[in-house]
């Protein structure tokens, strides 16, 4: 934490329709507005097709809406993709890029998500940067080196602690109830730490989220890490009790 301000991401990945969407983000902005002050910024993260409708509903309360990937380019002959610029025309202030599915369904790499991550900067949203090492990758011990390689490839020249968020979210631990350990989550978001010292202007500032399976039992303890920021959430964002809980977990 050390003055950073937590931030509380959902990603709800391809999941939702019209009604249960904006019932949940409904849901989550009248929570917000009755809770007041609290420690911790909120974004979730709809499927394209429920941005524009989510946006509405949320319009004027503090929780923000963001994209989960987004096209290089302003505009033009790119079928089925989205820019930037249309994410912030809708209302969004921010966008995941890299995520390791993406990475993965869509072979992006690194240059790749460079490429997005200064493209949402470009259309003045926060991009939440994602980074995070595979199972064969931790058990060859290259956990440290793999994340250290995709912060310096997938980080912009222009990310500034402002505009740039990162999250560490370890492949292995993504849908399976699995986690690292504590003393793993720690360890790493040092290292990412200090690894961003000569890539990001303001270091020290930059939020950097944890994500893969975060629930309600185990989000007070990683959330408590000194260089734990937040929480990227998927599947326990799609419930809005857990999701709050999470956020709740903020101290
Ligand atoms: P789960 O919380 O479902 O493990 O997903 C994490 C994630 O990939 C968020 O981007």
């Amino acid at each position: 934490m050390a003055g950073r301000r937590y931030l509380i991401a959902g990603n709800w990945k391809m999941n939702g329709h019209r009604s249960d969407g904006v019932a949940l983000a409904a849901d989550l902005a009248q929570r917000l507005a009755a809770a007041g002050t609290v420690p911790f910024d909120m974004l979730v993260c709809p499927p394209a097709t429920l941005i524009a409708p989510v946006a509405d509903v949320v319009k004027g309360s503090p929780l923000a809406v963001g994209g989960q990937d987004c096209h290089t380019a302003v505009k033009g002959a790119h079928t089925g993709d989205i820019a930037p610029e249309m994410l912030a025309d809708l209302g969004c202030t921010a966008v995941i890029v890299g995520h390791s599915e993406r990475r993965q369904d869509h072979d992006e790499t690194d240059s790749v998500v460079k490429a997005k991550a200064a493209a949402a900067l470009r259309a003045g949203l926060t991009a939440v940067i994602c980074v995070g090492e595979t199972e064969a990758e931790r058990d060859g011990g290259r956990a440290e080196d793999v994340v250290a390689e995709q912060l310096t490839g997938s980080i912009p020249a222009d990310a500034t602690a402002e505009n740039t968020v990162i999250a560490y979210e370890p492949v292995w631990a993504i849908g399976t109830g699995r986690t690292p350990t504590t003393a793993d989550i720690a360890a790493m978001h040092a290292k990412i730490r200090s690894h961003l010292r000569g890539l990001v202007a303001n270091s020290d500032a930059v939020r950097i989220l944890y994500g893969g399976s975060v629930k309600p039992s185990n989000a007070v303890e990683i959330m408590a890490l000194a260089d734990v920021d937040g929480a990227l959430v998927g599947g326990a964002s799609l419930k809005a009790d857990d999701f709050w809980a999470i956020a709740a977990s903020c101290r």
